[in-house]
């Protein structure tokens, strides 16, 4: 008990958001000019919960956790908005701070396994260092934890692969430990990029069982990354469409998958392969995501878009927050009854907190 007498404010640890990105734009370097590549990402992430981020290939997933880790190699630069992890802007901090928040409250596991395992040490040596560090766990106890959690991941024979090296592991069995060594670190927020594409279905399960469970324990709340729809579906609290660098739609799991908005969100879920039915071809939506340095000057999707009209030609659609909290970019939703711009505005629920 502290012996401070001075009254302490009433949190309410549940309502208040763990991670608050606002504005969150990030620039790369292309032909001899910055440009953005993902602009004013803004969303609120609570204890136990799941974010989805999903959108096609290049829509910029990766560069917005990348950012959130602060790992943008150079020419790269984040150019505005902030990150706050439990109440502390990740984006002022030094880098040497920064170094002590990675892998510590934030963990991610990459896209690219490999270049996050140190090839010096043992696969057995790497994890046991995170349930030493974090966990506070004596030698052997790491050990038995570690071979637990290998085990867990979905590893045949842990004991072996705990004494072999990272070249020497498939990679599939790479990823299973890169995920074994972010759970191991009890986070408080998990970046999750496309942590099971990789894998097959049966193990997919489990590690998204294993997920789960760190969730309702820990409180851990988590940003997962995906293609996979029906991932989402499974375990996403909210969902972040992002499209051309972008948030197009946001809203809580049901809302998008139930009942999309956006004509990007629904060319998505029909690109979904529907079960019991025998099809061909899966759909999929015409034409490609724009290079960064060629977005049409108004709605970035218009091009693709079988709704566009005259006015997302030339006009930029702000962003619209709608009367059941969902946010969504598109001109067929800005004089919807009720609906507020908030372009550059925070999300409703983390300022109420
Ligand atoms: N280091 C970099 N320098 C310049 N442009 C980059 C760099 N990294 C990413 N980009 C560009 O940023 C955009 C977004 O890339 P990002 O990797 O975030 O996409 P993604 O949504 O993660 O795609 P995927 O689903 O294929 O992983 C792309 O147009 C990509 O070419
Ligand atoms: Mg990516």
């Amino acid at each position: 008990m502290s012996e401070n007498t001075a009254p302490v404010p009433e949190v309410d640890v549940e309502s208040t958001p763990l991670l608050k990105v606002r504005g969150l734009t990030t620039a790369f370097k292309s032909s001899g000019a910055m440009t953005n590549i993902i602009e004013g990402i803004d969303f609120n992430l609570y204890p136990h919960e799941t974010l989805a981020i999903v959108g096609e290939s290049g829509c910029g997933k990766s560069v917005t956790s990348l950012s959130i880790m602060r790992l943008i190699q150079s020419p790269g630069k984040i150019v505005g908005g902030s990150v706050e992890l439990e109440g502390t802007d990740l984006l002022q901090l030094s880098e040497e701070e920064m170094r002590g928040v990675r892998g510590n409250k934030v963990s991610m596991i990459f896209q690219e396994p490999m270049t996050s395992l140190n090839p010096v040490f043992t696969v057995g040596s790497q994890v046991m260092e995170s349930f030493q560090i974090h966990q506070h766990l004596s030698k052997p106890e790491a050990r038995e934890k570690t071979i637990e959690m290998l085990r867990l991941v979905g590893i045949p024979a842990p004991e072996t692969v705990f004494k072999e090296y990272p070249h020497e592991l498939s990679g599939g069995l790479r990823q299973r430990v890169m995920i074994a060594m972010a759970l191991a670190c009890r986070p408080r927020v998990l970046i999750a990029d496309e942590p099971t594409t990789a894998l097959d279905v049966t193990i997919q399960a489990q590690i998204l069982r294993l997920l789960r469970e760190l969730m309702d324990e820990t409180g851990t709340a988590t940003i997962l990354i995906t293609h996979d729809l029906g991932v989402v579906a499974q375990i996403a609290t909210y969902v972040m469409v992002m499209y051309a660098g972008q948030a197009v739609e946001y809203g809580s799991v049901r809302q998008i998958i139930e009942d999309p908005l956006h004509p990007y969100t629904l060319g998505l879920l029909q690109c979904l392969p529907r079960l019991h039915e025998k099809t061909d071809r899966l759909f999929t939506i015409p034409g490609a995501v724009p290079s960064p340095d060629s977005y049409p000057a108004g709605c970035r999707f218009c091009p693709r878009c079988n709704r566009a009209c005259e006015r997302c030609r030339d006009e930029r659609p702000p962003l619209m927050e709608l009367p059941d909290g969902r946010r969504v970019r598109c001109w067929l939703y800005a004089d919807a009854e009720g609906a507020v711009d908030v372009s550059t505005a925070a999300p409703k629920g983390g300022e109420s907190a």
